[in-house]
């Protein structure tokens, strides 16, 4: 009998996804006991946006969030999302701190990080996928559920994504040491009898005790449909948020499907009667964020303008946002009809952040201006000059001429031409008056004004300063 597995996100994306990652420590701290006894996989707390938004909104340290939440989280793995040599920012980082972000995750509590990269590059999760065996084996040794390697396809449609191609990649994470696959959909562009062959494939071609990992989300409406597919064919973990939090943008919800598989041979073993508790907590917490104005009721709606027009939502708005400032809303047809031209154009990247963002801007301005390529951002001509990484076609050779004006492409891994980075951050840091602990480097590397408006609070709190005043920004510097 095959036990099907939940990663509950109610700790992560779920509030990423419905309230601008807003939930705070404290309103997750009187469930986190209970939720440790249900018998997730892994609860996923941690990583993407949390990082930012602690430091940014919440005046909260990150790793003081990770360390509260290992305090509480004994039997269940902590999961944490690191977009691969991006770690937890949006550049490219060197070697040394990627490391120095993996030993911390796990030192400070991670079970298992998923790591990604948008591209679908291997060789831009070389150097944390190395460092995630390193730590990781050796906390598997005292601990086996913990130390997990976890890494994923963004899963994207279009010609090129064929079941061989996420068959072949899938195998070469396998390869490079990870211990699960994931299947990340974070469009929800996923549809349920593409899910079946999909995971199928991968289960055939995997070794048996790689873990199949399904991640979606309900934007459009077939969350659920992808997961009980996903788990017909196999996959041994999937991804759900709590009800209250839950479905739209958000992961389909837990309760459902923990009822859906009771009894049946994919039973998760979870008692739904011990959710219930804790759904009625987060109902209150989405409430509050609701109050607070974060959390806007819609993203709980479907959006099934993904389902015509093959792009996923955020980029849809994206368009529209654009040629609205440009006077041109007339024009979203001819955009969307450029869009696949242009993503041909550059070699298919997957249409996941940050390339979805740069084909969309370069296909309103393909249209606006009335000539291809007349204008191009500098995040164009960086996807043509090969510094996000391997694309996985041939880019037009034309169009790169036009777009690259002589500047020279890169073949090998972006990351060669970074220096270590780590110490040289550390003594800024140091100079500054700002370090208390190595974890610091790694929030200032990854957000440096936000870390350094974040470090000046926290100093001016540590000196016994007016806690009004100093929340309300007027602290002594
Ligand atoms: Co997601």
């Amino acid at each position: 009998m095959k036990k099907v597995m939940i990663m509950d996100t109610i700790l992560r994306d779920a509030h990423q996804s419905h309230a601008a990652t807003r939930m705070r420590t404290e309103q997750m701290l009187p469930v986190l006991s209970a939720l440790d006894d249900i018998g997730y996989y892994s609860l996923e707390g941690w990583g993407g946006a949390t990082f930012d938004s602690c430091m940014r909104f919440l005046n909260e340290d990150p790793w003081e969030r990770l360390r509260t939440l290992r305090k509480y989280l004994v039997k269940t793995p902590i999961q944490m999302l690191l977009r691969g040599q991006n770690l937890l920012g949006y550049r490219n980082y060197a070697d040394d701190l990627v490391e120095k972000v993996v030993e911390k995750s796990f030192e400070n509590g991670i079970g298992v990080i998923r790591v990604f990269d948008a591209l679908n590059d291997p060789r831009n999760l070389e150097a944390s996928m190395k460092a995630i065996k390193k730590y990781g084996d050796m906390l598997k040794r005292t601990d086996p559920a913990r130390g997990i390697c976890e890494a994923a396809i963004s899963y994207t449609s279009g010609p090129v994504y064929t079941l061989e191609y996420f068959v072949e990649l899938a195998k070469t994470y396998e390869s490079m040491g990870a211990d699960n696959i994931c299947v990340k959909d974070m469009a929800n562009l996923l549809l349920p009898f593409d899910a079946y062959k999909l995971i199928t494939a991968l289960k055939k071609a995997l070794r048996p005790e790689t873990k199949v990992h399904v991640h979606t989300h309900n934007t459009t409406g077939t969350g659920d449909m992808v997961n009980l597919m996903a788990i017909q064919a196999g996959a041994d973990i999937v991804d759900t948020a709590l009800s209250p939090l839950a479905n739209g943008t958000s992961q389909p919800a837990t309760e459902a499907l923990v009822a859906t598989l009771q009894g049946t041979e994919y039973d998760t073993g979870i008692d739904l009667k011990k959710l219930i508790p804790i759904a009625a907590h987060f109902k209150k917490v989405a409430a509050d964020l609701e109050m607070e104005g974060v959390l806007n009721p819609k993203v709980r709606q479907v959006d099934v303008n993904t389902l015509v027009y093959q792009v996923p939502g955020g980029m849809l708005s994206n368009l529209m946002n654009q040629l609205k400032k440009a006077g041109k809303e007339d024009k979203l047809q001819e955009v969307l009809a450029e869009v696949p031209n242009v993503r041909r154009d550059c070699g298919y990247p997957p249409l996941v952040t940050p390339s979805s963002q740069i084909v969309g801007t370069q296909a309103v301005m393909n249209v606006v201006m009335g000539e291809r390529y007349k204008m191009v951002t500098k995040e164009m001509r960086d996807l043509f000059a090969g510094k996000y990484g391997r694309v996985p076609m041939p880019i037009d050779e034309e169009v790169a001429e036009k777009v690259l004006k002589g500047e020279k492409r890169i073949t090998y891994r972006p990351a060669d031409d970074l220096a270590p980075e780590y110490e040289k951050l550390k003594a800024e840091l140091m100079e500054k008056g700002f370090y208390t602990q190595e974890e610091d480097v790694l929030s200032y590397a990854s957000f440096p004004e936000v870390a350094e408006t974040f470090f000046k609070w926290r100093k001016a709190q540590r000196q016994g300063v007016d806690h009004d005043l100093a929340a309300s920004g007027t602290y002594p510097v």
